[in-house]
């Protein structure tokens, strides 16, 4: 998992639960990078599995809802940082049927050790659209709060139902109705 998936979330503790907050669940957790993160370093989804966990368990937040919030936080990130990539589009449900065959390409081609899941696109309208979620790290909550922004961006919004094809969220199937 790329360093700036770190670097923003502790950022986004800090500001949410403060600095002993990011120390409580760094010394908590066993890491082999120390809690030290660089963004174009590359550190294993293990750590941020435990401070996802660590920081559920401190707040009583689930780690869905966790994933949910930060990926809203991401999406701002995504902005400032590839903002031609946003650019190519102008309405969310053209750019989430994109993720597969063009944004991920790109992220692949900055980062060729990024950990990216695939969104197969089953079923796609003006207005509706039906995707397959697949990843090992089953981040379906982090794939929720971006679409929600997406949809944010272009001054719209969606109604999107998240199911789960396999009970541990490794395989889900989004249906989108934009509003
Ligand atoms: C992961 C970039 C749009 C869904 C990532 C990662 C990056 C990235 C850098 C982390 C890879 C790693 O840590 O190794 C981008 C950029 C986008 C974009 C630049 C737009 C310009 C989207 C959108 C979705 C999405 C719209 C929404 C469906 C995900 C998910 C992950 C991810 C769910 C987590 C990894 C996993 O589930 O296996 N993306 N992304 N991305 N992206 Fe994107």
């Amino acid at each position: 998992m790329k360093g700036i998936v770190f670097t923003e979330f502790l950022e986004l503790v800090e500001d949410k639960f403060g600095l002993e907050m990011v120390d409580n669940i760094i010394t908590s957790s066993t890491l082999e990078s120390g809690g030290i993160y660089t963004a174009v370093g590359t550190y294993s989804f293990s750590e941020m599995l435990q401070l996802l966990t660590h920081l559920s368990e401190n707040t009583g937040i689930s780690i869905d809802n966790l994933l949910l919030v930060y990926a809203e936080h991401f999406f701002s990130v995504i902005e400032n940082s590839y903002p031609g990539l946003l650019a190519t589009y102008n309405d969310p449900i053209e750019m989430i049927s994109s993720i597969e065959n063009h944004i991920h390409v790109e992220v692949r081609k900055i980062y060729p050790d990024a950990e990216l899941p695939t969104f197969e696109v089953v079923e796609k309208t003006e207005n509706s659209l039906v995707l397959i979620y697949t990843s090992s790290r089953a981040m379906h909550h982090f794939g929720l709060g971006l679409m929600n922004k997406t949809f944010a961006h272009f001054n719209a919004t969606a109604t999107i139902d998240l199911q789960k094809i396999k009970e541990d969220g490794t395989e889900v199937r989004f249906v989108i109705n934009k509003n």
